[in-house]
């Protein structure tokens, strides 16, 4: 059989082949440390990377690569930017036509919520490829968040749950998933985040932007259709960060997604009205945590966001209606600011005027959750290989 030992030592006859699949930005840094982890047991494990191309521009893509030290995709599906059906149908066709054109992998690893982690989850249990969801329990309980149906979908037919937090866990169980399968290995991002924290200080973004280091700031992102797609929230939401901009510098790194709305929706010219508010192409992952480390303040509706702020103890505004990563408000430094120009700019001007969320790090936000991961995989693929042996 596959998994058949050799003698008493346990060596396996073939190595465990697995598929790490990345497709949009946030996928990067949570696949590249356990990419790394299983490097280091190159004897029982081959980590494959497998990118769908559902993000695709030098600046969402590539450059994590090189930031990440990430090694080539092994394939790369090149699927670009479609509506949620064509998209995911897309990435489906392709990556199941590569899954039967070669050699099958032991498992699947997805991660997150994207269009990419459910189309390769159901691709792979399709062909009985067994699946682990990497941050998996998530829940926003808001189903107009395209995620939040990637997120359910992709857990109710994983077959291993690793979780960044116990209160996902609760999820999990609450919705009828075993418990013999969901393990709580914490949260993959904050490894990124430590491995590269140190290597980020000699970002030169500072300089690159014309700031001083002592500079006093507020780090923004939007890219949630919610926010960004609709005219008269975007609209809402530029008046604010202009009103802010009165008050402090603001660094906007802009998702191509909001780029595009801004200016197809005719709004470009609330933003030009302040020199203070400096809008930049998206960062690389170095360039960007520098950033976010030396802020005063972040506002956001990014997922991966919310908690790197926590991390760092920076306080964090997050602008939606609802978080699926509540921990970052009842143990974090993230705050949930209702949806109107002078909620955002009283919460700012709070912040600015030292009114700080204090925080501290959840459980198992340590830098070591890759390596719980590979020990969940060992105990996995050794439990499969008795139980083989027991039915031959
Ligand atoms: C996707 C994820 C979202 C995640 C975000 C991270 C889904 C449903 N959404 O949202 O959960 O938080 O990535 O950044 O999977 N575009 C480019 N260049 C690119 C990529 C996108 O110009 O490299 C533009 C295109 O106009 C595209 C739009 O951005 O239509 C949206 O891209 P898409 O991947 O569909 O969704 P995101 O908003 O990026
Ligand atoms: N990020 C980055 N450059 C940017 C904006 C974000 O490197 O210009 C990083 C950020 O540090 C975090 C991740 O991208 O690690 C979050 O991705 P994003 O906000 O696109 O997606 P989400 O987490 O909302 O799904």
């Amino acid at each position: 059989s596959y998994f058949k030992t050799m003698g008493s030592n346990s060596r396996l006859k073939h190595l465990i082949k697995l598929h790490l699949i990345v497709g949009a930005r946030p996928n990067f840094m949570k696949m590249a440390p356990l990419y790394r982890e299983l490097s280091l047991y190159s004897e029982k494990y081959e980590p494959l990377i497998i990118h769908t191309g559902q993000h695709y521009d030098e600046k969402m893509s590539k450059l994590f690569f090189n930031d990440l030290d990430m090694p080539k995709p092994a394939a790369y599906l090149n699927v670009g930017s479609a509506s949620h059906g064509k998209q995911t149908a897309m990435i489906m066709e392709r990556y199941e036509d590569l899954l039967l054109a070669g050699d099958k992998p032991d498992l699947v690893i997805v991660a997150g919520d994207v269009n990419s982690t459910i189309a390769c989850a159901l691709v792979a249990k399709k062909l009985y490829i067994p699946v682990a969801h990497l941050e998996a329990g998530l829940r926003s309980y808001d189903d107009r968040m395209p995620e939040e149906i990637n997120r359910v979908l992709t857990d109710r037919i994983s077959d291993i749950l690793l979780t960044p937090s116990l209160d996902a866990n609760k999820n999990l169980e609450k919705e009828g998933i075993e418990p013999d399968k969901i393990y709580f290995v914490g949260n993959i991002m904050i490894d990124s985040l430590l491995a590269n924290k140190e290597k980020a200080e000699t970002s030169n973004i500072f300089s690159n932007l014309n700031m001083l280091p002592n500079d006093s700031y507020a780090l923004v992102t939007l890219h949630r259709p919610s926010n960004v797609d609709e005219y008269n929230c975007l609209k809402m939401l530029l008046i604010a960060l202009s009103e802010i901009s009165g008050k402090i510098k603001i660094i906007f790194p802009m998702h191509p997604r909001t780029k595009k709305n801004i200016y197809e929706l005719g709004l470009s010219s609330i933003l030009n009205t302040s020199s203070n508010l400096i809008i930049t192409e998206p960062l690389g992952y170095l360039d960007f945590l520098k950033l976010e480390m030396n802020a005063k303040f972040i506002l956001t509706d990014s997922g991966g966001i919310q908690e790197e702020s926590t991390y760092f103890g920076i306080p964090c505004l997050t602008l939606r209606e609802n978080t699926e990563r509540p921990i970052t408000i009842t143990e974090g430094t993230n705050q949930i600011v209702d949806l109107n120009v002078e909620s955002i700019v009283n919460s700012a001007t709070d912040i600015i005027e030292g009114k700080n969320k204090k925080g501290k790090i959840p459980k198992y936000w340590d830098g070591k959750t890759a390596a719980r991961i590979v020990k969940v995989l060992d105990d996995w693929f050794d439990k499969r290989e008795r139980a083989t042996e027991i039915i031959e």
